[in-house]
């Protein structure tokens, strides 16, 4: 957009203010009265911007009842109005979620400050942007006597009854404190209050919120504060808003930094990830480094806020209509985002396992372009009552499977029909059944099911069982579809003549598959173990039968009371170990295999206390500088130690190599010991 374009303020361009004015009431609305957004924020915020553009181009098109000139939505009438002795602003934000937005905002405030190319880096100071809603806390000689939402930043919601219930905001503060102190900042629900208040929703029948942020958007405006008081809250403090002159010996303080110290002392929760940085080299670290770590905090943020440390650098750079220059948010990535349901499919899994599949319109969130999102299961999809054709919110936040998180109902087209688990396998045909206290339904077609077929063979081939390299699910799909293959032994018995016949399969091809299965026939016991897929067997299950029974034929023949004795292994595993291998079917596989020449070194049963590391958890992060995670880690189990996704209290030894990430932070936060490399070689050889 050029400003010649606006030169003249034609009829288009009115109508388009007109009709963003409409757009924004009526989603500002939604979003702030009645805590049932229906467009992402991004798009708000797009939507906002925009105008504020046209009104800053063309001052004769600005009108009085533009949401451009408050923040939010009225206060509801049910509570009393409460107008902000010091107005409560918004923030500018930085939509450049690349680390360079920092930069943006540094260079801003140095032209804005007029300092010198050579003056020294700005001091900053920048915090997480919290995903809550913003509080004023107003105490009058110390004592809480009102807590304000902040309505359209000038006029408020007197919702002090609700907020008192938070057992982390102080009713009473020091002696020392200023005759009028108001104390802003956020309230938001932690993630795990968020998912136990949902799970109590669920239980007595209740509606269940979308996210924490409309839950406790709900609790704080909830009338009855009796109920407000069982929905938990959380506050972190961020700034003030009136504070009246200090009395003799009063505080006083040069930088925003030392006012949060400050409030901190005086009882109120100020988050550890606050932190000065300087310049736009530091605000880059601050944000990447938060960025890391976003998915492991107890609580939700969308992005982080800069502040210029000076409180008088901040007094003169001041205000441009309802936003302050010397602070600028930055947001991240959006993690939920709108898109349609193009269909509803139903995968089966290794273990004939029925998952309802939402097949989506292509979305960017969380840094990925997601198609699909899992439905878990029938009760999951009834619940969410996901239909094909209808407007979702998908999320997807680190490397969790993306879900569908719930629908827009009031998006929903006529004539859509309830999602119906199917009552037989997609695949087979065979029945599907549901078994009483399960969630799932299951393809009983075993190895007649194609689909099951083709996971178990994957399953067997994957690099953590059996490896073999280059066997992917198109070739699977090809090898089972053309019948060359039907359970995992036909594999060792696929000849060069046999592959080449199948289409796109050069000789050179064949050949390579040929030497990649001759390569998988030497394994280890473990390795195999978990690629029988056996239901409830996993890596850990596996290795630590192999530990305890050395052998293959022990294990076979074990009693589920033999199986009990085995370390971390409970009645449902010894039952599903039992019944597999009293499956003939199953023991003709495992005999076949050996015949193929498929074999491991067998070993004596082994106790597992000697271990040199054992009772000791390893976290593995970054790249070490020889050995591949994988190495690291049969290391570490072969001595006994056991490896770990997260760190936690709990965890003995980080070992980190180059770019370790957010666990490296954990780590340090939590003071557990880390080890490079040569460190944990270290460890081996001593205790060896
Ligand atoms: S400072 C003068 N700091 O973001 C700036 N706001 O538009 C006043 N928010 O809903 C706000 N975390 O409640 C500030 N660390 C933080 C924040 C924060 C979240 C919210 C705030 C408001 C919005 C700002």
């Amino acid at each position: 957009m050029t400003s010649d374009l606006f030169s003249t303020p034609d009829t288009k361009i009115r109508d388009r203010a007109e009709q963003l004015r409409r757009l924004l009431q009526e989603h500002g609305h939604r979003y702030h009265v009645l805590d049932d957004p229906q467009i992402m924020d991004a798009e708000y915020d797009r939507l906002f911007r925009e105008l504020q553009t046209i009104e800053e181009q063309h001052p004769d098109l600005a009108s009085p009842d533009s949401p451009t000139l408050r923040v939010g939505g009225k206060a509801l009438n049910a509570f009393a109005s409460v107008r902000h002795a010091v107005p409560m602003l918004s923030i500018r934000t930085e939509t450049d979620t690349q680390a360079s937005g920092a930069a943006n905002f540094d260079s801003r405030v140095r032209r804005e400050l007029e300092l010198e190319e050579s003056a020294p880096a700005v001091d900053y100071v920048a915090e997480p942007k919290f995903d809550g809603l913003a509080m004023s806390l107003r105490y009058e000689a110390g004592i809480l006597v009102r807590a304000a939402t902040r309505g359209d930043g000038a006029v408020g919601e007197d919702v002090t009854q609700n907020i008192r219930t938070i057992g982390q905001i102080p009713l009473r503060l020091p002696e020392s404190v200023p005759q009028v102190l108001e104390v802003r900042g956020e309230v938001y629900m932690r993630r795990d209050d968020f998912e136990s208040l949902n799970q109590r929703q669920r239980e007595y029948g209740q509606k269940t919120f979308v996210n924490p942020r409309n839950a406790a958007a709900g609790a704080v405006r909830q009338l009855d504060p009796g109920i407000a008081a069982q929905r938990p809250l959380s506050f972190f403090a961020y700034g003030v808003g009136e504070v009246s002159r200090s009395e003799i010996g009063g505080p006083s303080f040069a930088t925003h930094f030392e006012l949060l110290q400050t409030l901190k002392t005086w009882g109120f929760p100020v988050s550890d990830l606050v932190s000065t940085a300087q310049g736009a080299d530091g605000l880059m670290v601050y944000y990447q480094s938060i960025g890391r770590q976003r998915d492991s905090l107890g609580f939700d943020i969308d992005g982080v806020v800069y502040k210029v440390n000076s409180l008088a650098l901040q007094t003169r750079m001041g205000f441009v209509t309802r936003e302050p220059r010397w602070a600028v948010a930055h947001k991240f990535p959006a993690q939920e985002q709108l898109t349609t349901v193009l269909g509803i499919e139903v995968q089966v899994g290794r273990t004939g396992k029925l998952t309802p599949v939402a097949k989506l319109t292509p979305v960017f969130v969380g840094g990925v372009t997601v198609t699909n999102a899992t439905l878990h299961n029938e009760d999951e999809a009834r619940r969410k009552d996901v239909r094909v054709g209808d407007t979702v919110i998908v999320r997807r936040a680190g490397d969790v499977i993306p879900e569908v998180v719930s629908v827009l109902l009031d998006r929903r087209m006529p004539d859509t029909r309830e999602f119906s688990m199917v009552r037989q396998c997609p695949v087979c045909g065979s029945t599907a059944v549901r078994e009483a206290g399960e969630v799932d339904y299951r393809c009983t077609g075993g190895l007649f099911c194609s689909a099951q077929r083709k996971q178990a063979i994957l399953h067997f081939a994957q690099r953590r069982a059996v490896e073999v390299e280059g066997l992917g699910d198109k070739l699977v799909d090809q090898l089972v579809d053309s019948d060359l293959v039907r359970t995992v032994p036909d594999l060792y018995r696929l000849t060069l003549s046999a592959l080449t016949g199948l289409e796109r399969m050069a000789e050179k091809s064949g050949q390579n598959l040929l030497e990649a299965l001759q390569k998988s026939k030497e394994t280890t016991l473990p390795r195999f173990l978990f690629g029988l897929g056996i239901r409830h067997v996993g890596e850990a299950t596996a290795k630590e039968l192999a530990l305890h029974f050395g052998k293959l034929d022990s294990i076979m023949d074990a009693s589920p009371e033999q199986l009990l004795q085995v370390r971390d292994i409970g009645p449902v595993v010894a039952e599903s170990l039992h019944t597999f291998f009293a499956q003939p079917h199953n023991r003709e596989v495992i005999n076949n295999l050996r015949d193929c020449g498929v074999f491991w070194a067998e070993g004596e049963p082994a106790p597992v206390s000697s271990k040199p590391l054992s009772g000791k958890t390893f976290v593995i992060t970054g790249t070490l500088p020889s050995l591949s995670r994988d190495e690291a880690r049969d290391l570490i189990e072969a001595a006994g130690g056991k490896v770990a996704g997260s760190v936690s209290k709990k965890t003995s030894f980080v070992v980190a190599g180059t770019e370790a990430g957010s666990k490296l932070d954990r780590a340090l936060e939590l003071g557990v010991a880390v080890l490079d490399e040569q460190a944990l070689r270290g460890l081996l050889d001593d205790r060896a």
